[in-house]
């Protein structure tokens, strides 16, 4: 699979590195074509890595992650241009922070808006970098979530998330629902000041 990971920062490098060790070529965006933060990924990261635009990265990808600051996503989605971005699956992995600044509509449902012919998936973003790429890393059986209106996208994404190691991936409906992963925020910032510690998740006992 050609996946685009717009972003550069830590989540960014994260998904792109997991990706190309899953066997995936992948091409990492950002603002400007030189930023030092992607060509160091790519360098290290070996032959099925490269850096570019944001455009370069979602023109590459047919499965592409929105890695990007939440407040500034829709600006760099933009620049990404909608043409690269429809059709496509759009895992959505940004929180605006602060989570207040977000307004009555989440990020999520904003991109979907703005984008409508993006198949957006709001995913991953209830854990931390390290874990979102090596769920083993928190033991026991712990969940993540998935917000989307097309069924298929879910799917596909679910699917990538299982590759990554989630076996407790728990779909809560359309694209409206990442108004809820998005509001778990400042209970993930709590739990991380009080344990010390961003390597923890929370699990959903039936
Ligand atoms: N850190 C975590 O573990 C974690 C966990 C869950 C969710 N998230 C969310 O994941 C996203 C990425 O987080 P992060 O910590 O890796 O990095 P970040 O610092 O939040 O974002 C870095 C990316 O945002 C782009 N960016 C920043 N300002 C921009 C602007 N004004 N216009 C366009 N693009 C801009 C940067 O572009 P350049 O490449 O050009 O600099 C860079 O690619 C965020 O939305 C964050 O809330 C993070």
């Amino acid at each position: 699979m050609n996946a685009g990971v717009l972003g550069t920062g830590m989540v960014g490098t994260a998904i792109a590195s997991k990706l190309v060790s899953l066997g995936h070529s992948v091409a990492v965006g950002s603002r400007t074509a030189d930023s030092a933060a992607a060509t160091k990924w790519a360098r290290g990261a070996g032959s099925p890595a490269r850096a570019g635009t944001f455009a370069d990265a979602a023109a590459f990808g047919d499965v592409l992650f929105n890695c990007t600051r939440g407040a500034a996503s829709l600006s760099a989605l933009h620049t990404a241009g909608a043409q690269n971005l429809n059709g496509k699956v759009l895992i959505d992995v940004a929180n605006v922070l602060p989570p207040d600044e977000v307004g009555p509509r989440s990020l999520g449902e904003q991109i979907q808006d703005v984008f409508p012919a993006a198949k957006v998936v709001k995913a991953l973003n209830t854990v931390n970098c390290d874990v979102m790429v090596n769920p083993a890393s928190v033991r026991g059986r712990h969940s993540v979530f998935v917000s989307g209106n097309d069924a298929m996208a879910k799917q596909q994404t679910v699917a990538l998330l299982e590759s990554f190691g989630w076996v407790d991936v728990i779909d809560l409906g359309d694209i409206t629902t990442a108004r809820a992963t998005e509001s778990y925020l400042p209970l993930w910032i709590a739990l991380w000041r009080r344990l010390g510690t961003a390597a923890f998740n929370v699990s959903v006992v039936r």
